[in-house]
């Protein structure tokens, strides 16, 4: 005979467990996705996606107590008049910064070699004449975070968007960064757009679909061999 109480002990243990494994299973999954089929997956995939990102921390302190509320998400599909309206102006930016970066190298040996990749995919970009993430998925989303004081939205939208990921992944969809989107938030046409004031908002981007081919989980060195427990 089981000693009593081993039955709901038990269960227990196994809803630990299963927890973490399916938690560890998608930790493992997330991957950036690029290349993405034409199939628009459905909007309630979308709105799950969302409201993980709604459960993702926010900087309270910095934020203080504003009306509005402070987070913002903006979804974008395929072929829609505002993404034909947004590509040509984040390209812009890719241009302005591509050149900016390019005078101040010329000034600068360290920024050169610290910069180098940064601006060959730059150069990718502007010979592909089009930004990955941006019309190359079904759907583009931006998320926007008040900034608040110290300036601190860029941070929210970091754990934001990794809920978002992890979420996609558990749906089985493809997700991508699109951290130029970042550079947008003192754009006036593209706040236009987004019908946000030019300057108050932080801003990051992801695209969303189905991946075109599934990708291996996650590579990591042995994390034992990253760490120090320190006396
Ligand atoms: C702050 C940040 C910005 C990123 N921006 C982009 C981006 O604009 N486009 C992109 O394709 N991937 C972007 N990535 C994704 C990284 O390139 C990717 O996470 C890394 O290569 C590891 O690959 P994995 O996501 O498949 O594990 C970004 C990642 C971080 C953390």
């Amino acid at each position: 005979m089981p000693p009593p109480n081993t039955f709901p002990y038990t269960m227990c243990d196994d809803i630990f467990e299963q927890k973490n494994m399916f938690l560890d299973h998608v930790l493992a999954e997330r991957r950036s996705y690029r290349m993405f089929k034409g199939e628009v997956p459905p909007k309630d995939d979308i709105h799950r996606i969302l409201h993980a990102g709604l459960l993702a921390p926010f900087a309270a302190a910095a934020i203080g107590t504003p009306q509005d509320y402070f987070r913002r998400f903006f979804v974008m599909t395929i072929g829609s008049k505002s993404m034909k309206s947004v590509i040509p102006l984040v390209m812009n930016e890719v241009n302005t910064m591509a050149d900016d970066i390019d005078q101040k190298m010329e000034k600068s040996p360290e920024l050169r070699a610290q910069a180098i990749s940064f601006v060959q995919r730059l150069g990718r970009i502007k010979q592909l004449g089009t930004v990955p993430g941006i019309g190359t998925a079904p759907y583009y989303i931006i998320v926007a975070e008040r900034r608040g004081f110290p300036s601190i939205g860029l941070q929210s939208l970091a754990h934001c968007m990794e809920n978002m990921w992890l979420k996609a992944t558990a749906l089985e969809l493809g997700f991508q960064l699109v951290s130029i989107t970042s550079q947008m938030s003192d754009n006036p046409e593209f706040c236009r757009i987004l019908g946000i004031a030019m300057g108050e908002w932080d801003l990051m981007g992801c695209a969303v679909g189905y991946p075109q081919e599934e990708l291996s989980p996650s590579i990591r060195p042995p994390v034992d061999t990253l760490t120090r427990w320190l006396e």
